[in-house]
């Protein structure tokens, strides 16, 4: 089966992304890997830090590892927004296919040096090991938490001249030598309650990946609207991230569950409910990522 290098550069080839989806639990997890299995498109499953602190680091890998085995579709896993080399070290040795190592939010100088220990620590171990993990980088700070928003969050700024700025993007990639690179294009992690989230910067994007030389990959895109994520695909993202969305389709999976059958305490009974609101929102993504 191909590893995620590979299926990244298909996803280049066609000018489509891989859809990477967050997790916090069993039923999430199932909604993912269906939803990717229905489409046959590989996808990438993604834990945050609190996500993994939850469901466990090493319990995680064997579950997708599983999951890929008997469904034969190549499903990833990526320790998403990873804030110490500590935490990646953890990752990498449970058997992730891939780390974000996350100092978006510190100066350029530092966040090449913290990113830079990082991906010199991956290449030794996947040249010792025989594994191929990739290293995601990030630049620029989009928020911190897949939730709802009333307004955008203090400190994220979604102005021209606080994105990412192309010739910046270029130094850190050559600088520490990451494989895959997230920037600020006017993208926010969470979503805004009752509003479309800010438009993308699509001539920005399309400039960063004329100079990247990586793929790019597309944070914080739950409440953006689908136009939107079909033109940054076109710009340039090989990779969107969603969390935002699937948990609010966790929440309303478990309320008409419970609403419809008050009395149920069967969790196998309550949960598939979850499991399918998810799995919508999985689809539709799948689809407009994929070009289906
Ligand atoms: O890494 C996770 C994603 O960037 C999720 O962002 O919650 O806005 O979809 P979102
Ligand atoms: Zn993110």
């Amino acid at each position: 089966m191909i590893n995620l290098r590979q299926a990244i550069d298909e996803a280049r080839q066609k000018n489509i992304a891989i859809g990477h989806f967050n997790v916090s639990d069993l039923a999430g997890l199932k909604a993912v890997v269906e939803g990717a299995k229905n489409l046959n498109v590989p996808v990438i499953v993604g834990v945050s830090e609190g996500e993994r602190d939850f469901i466990g680091v090493r319990q995680i890998a064997l579950l997708v590892k599983s999951f890929k085995d008997d469904y034969q579709i190549p499903v990833f896993l990526n320790a998403d927004h990873t804030h110490s080399f500590e935490k990646i070290k953890e990752a990498v040795e449970a058997g992730f296919d891939a780390v974000l190592f996350d100092a978006g939010r510190k100066s350029l100088e530092e966040n090449i040096s913290e990113t830079k220990k990082v991906v010199n620590f991956v290449k030794e171990y996947n040249l010792t090991n025989g594994t191929d993990i990739m290293v995601e980088g990030e630049l620029g700070y989009i928020g911190s938490g897949s939730v709802l928003l009333d307004a955008i969050p203090q400190g994220v700024s979604v102005k021209k001249e606080d994105l990412t700025n192309p010739s910046d993007a270029r130094k850190f990639i050559q600088e520490t030598g990451i494989d895959l690179l997230a920037p600020a294009v006017g993208n926010i992690h969470g979503m805004l309650s009752n509003i479309s989230d800010p438009v993308l910067d699509i001539d920005l994007i399309r400039h960063i990946s004329a100079l990247a030389g990586v793929p790019l990959v597309l944070h914080g895109a739950s409440g953006n609207t689908t136009d939107d994520v079909k033109n940054a695909i076109a710009a340039g993202m090989s990779i969107v991230h969603i969390n935002t969305e699937l948990r609010v389709a966790w929440k309303r999976g478990l309320d008409l569950s419970l609403l419809s059958h008050p009395k149920e305490i069967v969790p196998y009974k309550i949960l598939p409910e979850v499991v399918y609101e998810i799995s919508k929102v999985v689809t539709d993504k799948l689809k407009i990522f994929n070009n289906l």
